[in-house]
C-alpha cells in the first residue's frame, strides 16, 4: 500500500541556484494542463517550523548545525505526516506530489557539519519513486544566486557547496533500487530540462 502511494511522489534536488524551484513549478503546470491532480511542495516548508528554518538560512537567527539539522527533520516530519495537509495524506488521496528538495538535501547539506550517520538517523523517511538531480556547476549556481539577490544565504559559498555536491554524489550512488534516479545537465535551457523530466515520467506512464 505504502509502496504504491509513493509511486506518485516526485522529488527534485540540486545545489542552491541550480533551478529546482523552476523545474518544480514547470512540472506542476504540466500536470495541471493535463488535468492530473498534483500538489506543489517544497522544503523548507512555509509552516512555523519551516519559517524558523528560513530565519536561520537568512542569518536572522543563529543556532548550531545540529539544531538546524533537527529543525529540517522536524519540518519534514510535519510536511510528510500532517494529518490534513501532509504529503502522505495527499498521495493516499490519489494526488501526485512534486517536492522541491527533500531528505536528500539534509543528507547532502547537514552532513557537511553534522556527519552523515547523525543526519541519516534524523531522516528515516520514506523514499519517493522519482528523484531528479539538476546537475549545475557551482560557478553557474553562484552567478545565478548573485543575480537573484544582493544577500547570500548561509550555505551559498563555493567551498561549502563543493562539499554538498560530493555528498549528493555519495547519496545518489547508494539509492535504494526502487528509486528511479535521473541526473540532468543543469546548463541546459530550462525548457529542455523540463522536457527531459517529462520524458522520464512519460516512460513510466505518470504523465
Ligand atoms: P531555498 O530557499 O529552497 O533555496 P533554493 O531555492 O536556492 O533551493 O533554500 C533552501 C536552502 O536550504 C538551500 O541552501 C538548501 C538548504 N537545505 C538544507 O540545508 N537542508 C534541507 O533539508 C533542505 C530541505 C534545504
Amino acid at each position: 500500500m505504502m509502496e504504491a502511494i509513493l509511486d506518485r511522489f516526485i522529488v527534485i534536488e540540486g545545489l542552491d541556484g541550480s533551478g529546482t524551484t523552476t523545474q518544480m513549478k514547470l512540472l506542476v503546470e504540466a500536470f495541471d494542463t493535463m488535468h492530473i491532480s498534483c500538489h506543489a511542495a517544497f522544503e523548507p516548508t512555509s509552516s512555523p517550523i519551516g519559517t524558523l528554518v528560513r530565519d536561520v538560512l537568512q542569518k536572522k537567527t543563529v543556532t548550531t548545525p545540529l539544531a538546524l539539522a533537527m529543525l529540517f527533520a522536524a519540518d519534514r516530519e510535519d510536511h510528510l505526516n500532517h494529518p490534513l495537509t501532509g504529503i502522505i495524506e495527499r498521495l493516499a488521496s490519489g494526488t501526485i506530489v512534486v517536492c522541491d528538495r527533500y531528505k536528500y538535501s539534509s543528507l547532502a547539506y547537514q552532513s557537511v557539519e553534522c556527519g552523515f550517520d547523525r543526519v541519516q538517523e534524523l531522516n528515516m523517511f520514506p523514499d519517493p519513486r522519482f528523484v531528479f538531480f539538476i546537475d549545475t556547476p557551482i560557478d553557474d549556481c553562484l552567478k545565478r544566486i548573485d543575480i537573484r539577490s544582493n544577500e547570500r544565504e548561509l550555505f551559498e559559498r563555493q567551498e561549502f557547496l563543493a562539499q554538498v555536491r560530493d555528498n549528493y554524489e555519495l547519496i545518489f550512488s547508494r539509492l535504494d533500487e526502487k528509486v528511479v534516479f535521473t541526473r540532468i545537465d543543469g546548463t541546459l535551457d530550462r525548457l529542455d530540462i523540463h522536457k527531459h523530466i517529462v520524458a522520464v515520467l512519460n516512460s513510466y506512464s505518470i504523465l
